[in-house]
């Protein structure tokens, strides 16, 4: 698919969509790290840089995906039903295919407002990295749910107690870009005198 590079600021933030499937072209590990040194530039309450970011491997792809499986087939009410085996086992095969994924952890802190503000620093830092990448044409796609929490994905990670994943950020060149519509902020806005 060719894909017209965004031009400005505004298009970057506007264009960009959480892209649900990635061509197989690999992203190199020093584009990573270039967009990564663009996140940490995000705002961030008393400096505190709160962020850890897990680069995976191959080999950890695999476990992660595993983990994923095992995340997924634990919300099932019967996970040993028919036709299941095959969807857990595409959870794998599919975050293995996953050119790259970066996990974005955070610190807590003993203040909860911090803790809070840790939290959105990082969501921040991720969302650099998705502008960031969508400006060079790197697709991404920022999953969080109860996943985040799941004590096995901790364990991968080596996680201390006060440090929280924020969300896995799939990442890739787009395969396909889809559209998803937005309410205009002029029924969300109050203006006030
Ligand atoms: C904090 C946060 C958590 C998200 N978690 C998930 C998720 O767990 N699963 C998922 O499919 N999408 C997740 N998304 C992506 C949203 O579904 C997606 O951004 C939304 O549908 C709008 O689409 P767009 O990014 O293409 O504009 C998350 C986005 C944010 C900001």
């Amino acid at each position: 698919m060719s894909q017209t590079l965004p031009r400005t600021v505004i298009d970057v933030i506007t264009t960009r969509r959480s892209i649900p499937q990635f061509r197989s072209d690999p992203i190199p590990s020093d584009t990573i790290a270039r967009l990564l040194e663009v996140a940490v530039w995000v705002p961030n309450h008393r400096l505190t840089e709160p962020w850890q970011f897990f680069v995976l491997g191959e080999k950890s792809k695999r476990r992660f995906g595993e983990i994923r499986r095992d995340f997924r087939a634990s919300m099932l009410p019967n996970p040993q039903a028919a036709g299941v085996q095959p969807a857990l086992q595409k959870v794998v095969d599919d975050t293995v295919r996953t050119p790259a994924i970066v996990i974005f952890t955070s610190q807590g802190h003993d203040d909860p407002e911090l803790r809070e503000e840790n939290y959105w620093s990082t969501f921040g830092a991720a969302y650099a990295f998705m502008l960031a990448a969508w400006s060079e044409g790197i697709g991404t796609y920022f999953r969080t749910s109860a996943f985040r929490d799941y004590p096995p994905l901790r364990e991968f990670l080596h996680l201390p107690p006060d440090t929280r994943v924020i969300g896995v950020l799939y990442v890739g060149y787009p395969a396909v870009v889809p559209q998803r519509p937005r309410t205009s902020a002029a029924e969300k806005t109050v203006w006030m005198d």
